[in-house]
């Protein structure tokens, strides 16, 4: 069972054998139908690899029409560039609005209490990943400019997300790692206490984090940020669109947003729990003062005054409108209900989890969990449920699979399947065929029949674009 594959893709050359490969541009343009009818094949195969409701995270919404109904939208626009406003203003309403809509989920209202005079902004960037190293170039800029800091620092959470790693890289910040309660998954406060110095410049808490789902403790990060005077950025990149329904529909989470003071920036993500397109999240600033710092100009262009409100240049008017019509056509109502099936679904896989003891729930979770095992390693029992069509996403230190549940588990029967194939699953990583599983901790797309973990990263990232351009020969 273990050896079957349900994944669509497989090798270096994925669709080779049936459609060839394009190594250049063809010398004349192909039929539109013939293109159509080949990414109508390829997609329909994909989509009906997640369908199922056995895919963790990724397809948020997983509902045909709203896609349908998105698509309308995005082409409406998608060939408008939102950086030329003079000709969308339809493009500045689209981002204001989305990005008031997102303040409003954030309880932005609480900043004037907090902070009278200050007034919260944002902006739409192409994601998780740009709005967190937005956050970071900010932080960065902001702290140069108000303290003079030259070499500055933040702290990060080890479950954080890699985003804030990158943001560091690129723009020449320190990362100092701060380690995670091994029980709760949640950050270590003492360490963070007994690290900030006077270069840190922003902490970082996640609501909920990738690895675990869980939320860290954003009420004491709050509270140290204010005592020094540092920027604190909550990633809700995952949780923020999700969470706050959560937290009306009763269930234990704690506030994660402007009702704190000390929150300076968040990033919440349409293109998840938002149920848009991919291509869009929000970054929020508890003031524009903030915000100012990540506006690029240069007068002296000989192409005319250069601006932009980011790290982007051209951006698609059509993902905005795409966003903007996904939040106001579903409304708090439409959100609500969607989370609550969510919510539900979650807690009763949680609930079928933690009824084996073989099983071990990592920290105290919501609507993305993360389950290991300390009786055999928990990529024997992902090779089998991988046999049965399901596609986790896998942790390390310790390793663990996590689940992310989305609107497609809510589908019936997507539980009572978990439920049997985790019972069988256990069986056979009680007692594996084979010593070494073939799964393992990666993060994003491979290629699949790569064995070994070594040989894997090599091919991720060395061999694999390469090959991917150094086409067979024709
Ligand atoms: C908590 C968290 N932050 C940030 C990101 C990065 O988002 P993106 O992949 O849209 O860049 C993710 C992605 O899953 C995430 O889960």
């Amino acid at each position: 069972m273990a050896d079957e594959d349900s994944s669509p893709i497989s090798g270096l050359y994925p669709y080779a054998e049936r459609f060839g490969v394009i190594d250049r541009l063809p010398e004349k343009g192909r039929a539109r139908d013939e293109i159509l009818a080949e990414l109508r094949t390829m997609a329909t195969e994909e989509d009906g690899f997640w369908q199922t409701g056995q895919c963790s995270g990724t397809m948020y919404c997983g509902d045909t029409s709203h896609y349908a109904f998105l698509n309308e939208a995005f082409n409406l626009y998608s060939h408008v560039n939102a950086l030329q406003r003079d000709i969308c203003p339809s493009a500045t309403r689209f981002e204001g609005e989305i990005t008031a809509m997102a303040l409003d989920l954030m309880h932005a209202d609480a900043v004037k209490e907090h902070h009278p005079g200050e007034s919260p902004r944002g902006s739409v960037t192409s994601g998780g990943t740009d709005s967190i190293i937005t956050a970071v170039l900010m932080y960065r800029d902001k702290a140069r400019a108000d303290k003079n800091i030259t070499a500055p620092e933040m702290i990060l959470p080890k479950t954080a997300h890699p985003a804030f790693e990158k943001g560091a890289h690129l723009f020449g910040l320190k990362v100092v790692h701060a380690p995670v309660h091994e029980d709760t998954t949640l950050v270590d406060m003492d360490f963070v206490r007994a690290n900030i110095n006077e270069n840190t410049v922003m902490l970082v808490g996640s609501a909920g984090n990738y690895p675990y789902g869980t939320i860290d403790p954003i009420d004491e990060l709050s509270a140290l940020a204010l005592e020094h005077d540092i920027g604190l950025h909550v990633d809700g990149c995952l949780g923020g669109f999700i969470l706050p329904w959560g937290e009306q529909l009763g269930y234990d989470i704690p506030p994660f947003d402007f009702r704190l003071p000390g929150v300076t920036t968040i990033s919440a993500d349409t293109h998840k729990y938002g149920f848009g397109l991919k291509g869009t999240s929000v970054l929020m600033y508890r003031d524009k003062s903030f915000r100012d710092h990540v506006y690029f100009m240069t007068p002296e262009w000989p192409g005319g005054k250069y601006n932009s409100p980011g790290i982007a240049g051209s951006r698609s008017g059509g993902l905005l409108a795409a966003a903007w019509a996904s939040m106001v056509s579903l409304g708090r109502e439409g959100y609500l209900r969607y989370a609550k099936a969510i919510f539900e679904t979650a807690f009763a896989m949680q609930k079928i989890v933690r009824a084996h003891e073989e099983l071990h729930m990592m920290g105290n979770p919501t609507f993305c969990f993360s389950f290991t095992s300390d009786r055999f390693d928990i990529y024997h029992l992902n090779d089998f449920m991988h046999g049965r069509g399901w596609r986790f996403n896998g942790q390390q230190y310790p390793n663990a699979i996590h689940m992310c549940v989305t609107r497609p588990q809510t589908q019936p029967g997507v539980v009572e399947k978990f439920a049997t194939d985790l019972e069988a699953a256990i069986a056979y990583a009680l007692d594996p065929p084979i010593e070494q599983p073939k799964s393992g901790a990666i993060y994003g797309g491979v290629p699949k029949d790569v064995p070994g973990v070594d040989e894997l990263v090599k091919n991720i990232l060395v061999d694999y674009l390469d090959r991917c351009s150094d086409v067979p020969a024709r």
